[in-house]
């Protein structure tokens, strides 16, 4: 699954739990799935409630033995982000691993863009990332654990038709550095992962219809994958990264720091 196989010791995240928004998604789902076929079981929460259940049952076939729940939540309401919580520690035992994921996104210049189109993107990216890490925080602390959130290079610099989105993940990111040092010392990491072009992704598909001319853009000379964030993600929650705190781990080939063709 992802290859993670062929890198990482098979049973690396026996006994832990990992819990992520948005992951009946694209790039969420192939994280939960490299660390499940590592020895986790997991929740995935989502708004669309048939989606998420059939992600989390075919995700439970990945082992022989795996758990996966699917939950019908919008990251939005924090009561029902807190009763995901319960339902995990209940059926799952605790949470090791927290995956803020949850994201949304559309093309539209500022001008184009509604107060309300403004407020709903912060409010699924950064409220929502607030709200799932507060609602899992006691248990991250009990079980001293991670968290790690989604977010983008698209702040970087300025990218037209991403304002609201790039706003949502500069405040992101801000927040994880904050509980890196807030958490640290009770156990926690904090750690970003921040994608670059990953083909097959919704977020790919809105942004980037002709994606053979971003290809040829990144300087290693493709479009990332799911299982390269997978991958990354793997290294991210296991003992190999137990120093690395408040770390924004770029994945994306290069490609931000790319300002002109030569
Ligand atoms: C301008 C838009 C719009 C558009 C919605 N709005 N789409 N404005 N252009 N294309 C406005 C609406 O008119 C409304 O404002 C406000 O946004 C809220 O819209 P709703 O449809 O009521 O919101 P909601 O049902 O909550 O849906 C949220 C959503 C939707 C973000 C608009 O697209 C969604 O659910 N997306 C989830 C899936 C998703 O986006 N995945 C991709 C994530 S990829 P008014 O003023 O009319 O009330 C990602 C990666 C980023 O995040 C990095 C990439 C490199």
């Amino acid at each position: 699954m992802h290859g993670v196989e062929k890198i990482f010791q098979p049973d690396i995240f026996k006994n832990k739990v990992v819990f992520c928004t948005g992951g009946a998604g694209t790039i969420c789902r192939g994280q939960v799935e490299a660390l499940v076929a590592l020895g986790a079981n997991a929740t995935i929460v989502g708004r669309n409630k048939e989606k998420t259940e059939k992600a989390a049952a075919e995700m439970s076939k990945i082992r022989h033995d795996a758990k996966v729940i699917g939950l019908s939540v919008d990251v939005r309401n924090y009561e029902s982000l807190a009763a995901a919580v319960k339902t995990t520690v209940e059926q799952l035992g605790g949470i090791d691993i927290l995956i803020c994921g949850a994201a949304g996104n559309f093309l539209a210049t500022i001008e184009q863009l509604s107060p309300n189109a403004f407020k709903t993107v912060m409010d699924i990216d950064v409220l929502g990332s607030f709200n799932t890490f507060k609602a899992a925080s006691d248990e991250l602390i009990k079980s001293k654990g991670q968290v790690i959130f989604v977010s983008a290079t698209l702040h970087y610099r300025g990218v037209p038709y991403q304002g609201h989105v790039s706003a949502a993940k500069a405040a992101i990111d801000s927040l994880s550095q904050v509980i890196a040092i807030e958490y640290g010392p009770k156990g926690v990491r904090s750690n970003i992962i921040a994608p670059g072009p990953i083909a097959g992704t919704e977020g790919m598909d809105r942004l980037s219809p002709n994606q053979d001319a971003t290809a040829k853009s990144v300087p290693v000379g493709r479009m990332g994958t799911i299982s390269d964030i997978a991958l990354s993600t793997v290294y991210l929650c296991s003992d190999a990264a137990s120093f690395v705190n408040g770390a924004v781990v770029v994945v994306d080939g290069g490609s931000w720091h790319v300002t002109s063709t030569f």
